[in-house]
């Protein structure tokens, strides 16, 4: 008789093929309505499952991870952001946290330029205009944004997608990029993606035509771009975020996009996921997206091989390739 198979609970629908090949490999759990799991439910899988291959919409903190007995052994989240899972709390329970870097970078870098496009040349605004049927033909002042092209784009955090946009930015729409980093990467590296260093989060978003956000949620992170920095920010300057909600103090940007100390924004995470402060709902200068920076085909396959993967390597007893705690 062959050995029981570990149980994995996918605490989200995934794109099919990945669905099957993890039926195939485990004894799989799959949430066929796709509802998000409340914290119980989250209980019941780390009480009764060897696994879970989890999203972020899972909230797994200290008191969701303290369930006993604790039978899970391995949270592969579904995402490369960890934010929603305390990883010290995963430790001391002895658990392992798997993440999907690599996979979703290039997605997530269009994505950033993207919101910069369509912030900058009032691409949400236009499409409402369209479709509400209220667009009488061209004419030399309608709908003026602003242009892309040759502006300083500034960069806060210089990882794997920060560095993609900076090369899309640098090389494809001839921006001047610029970056702060606590962890800067080698002069090379930078010079070779049109990217100056700078010593700084502020000396970045004094200069910068558009800041993008880049930087992990952490605790050092949360409500980096406060009222003070944005009031730092050109008036004339957007703010795009595809890194997480927690980096911006929501009502502070609410204000700041309020009193034209910036002059737009442009979001594709929030605070208080799937919440969005009501204001920005009414703002034209704000385009908003709903998390949609790895939302294609090609990448949520590959970030759905790639949690299996880990899986794979930790139940087989090799070390799984993307471990975070
Ligand atoms: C990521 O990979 O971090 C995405 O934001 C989804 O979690």
């Amino acid at each position: 008789m062959s050995p029981a198979r570990p149980h994995v609970v996918i605490t989200r629908r995934l794109p099919a093929p990945v669905e099957e090949q993890v039926a195939r490999e485990f004894d799989a759990r799959l949430n066929a309505d796709d509802h998000p799991f409340a914290a119980a439910e989250l209980q019941d899988a780390l009480r009764g499952a060897d696994a879970l291959l989890c999203t972020v919409t899972d909230r797994l903190t200290a008191e969701t991870l303290a369930v006993e007995p604790l039978r899970a052994r391995i949270l592969a989240n579904f995402g490369v952001g960890f934010n929603h899972i305390d990883v010290a709390a995963a430790k001391t329970r002895g658990l392992v946290v798997t993440n999907t870097p690599d996979v979703l970078t290039d997605d997530t870098a269009d994505d950033a330029v993207m919101l910069m496009l369509m912030v900058a040349r009032r691409a949400g605004e236009g499409e409402r205009h369209v479709r509400a049927g209220r667009w009488t033909g061209w004419r030399p002042t309608h709908l003026l944004g602003t242009r892309v092209s040759g502006k300083t784009l500034g960069l806060i955090g210089f990882g794997r997608i920060a560095k993609a946009v900076a090369r899309r930015a640098h090389h494809g729409f001839g921006m001047r990029v610029m970056f702060h980093d606590p962890y800067p990467p080698p002069a090379a590296v930078a010079r070779e993606l049109g990217a100056e260093q700078q010593g700084s989060v502020e000396e970045v978003i004094r200069e910068a035509d558009f800041v993008s956000l880049h930087c992990p949620a952490t605790p050092e992170t949360r409500h980096l771009i406060n009222a003070e920095r944005l009031a730092l920010m050109k008036p004339t300057a957007f703010l795009i975020n595809t890194a997480r909600g927690d980096v911006v103090d929501e009502a502070a940007l609410v204000a700041a996009l309020r009193a034209g100390t910036i002059a737009g924004a442009a979001l594709d995470v929030y605070e208080r996921e799937p919440q969005i402060t009501p204001e920005l709902l009414t703002m034209e200068n704000v385009v908003l997206l709903p998390h949609l920076g790895s939302a294609t085909r090609e990448t949520r396959a590959a970030m759905g091989f790639r949690a299996l993967e880990n899986l794979k390597a930790f139940f087989s007893g090799q070390p799984p390739r993307d471990r975070v705690v």
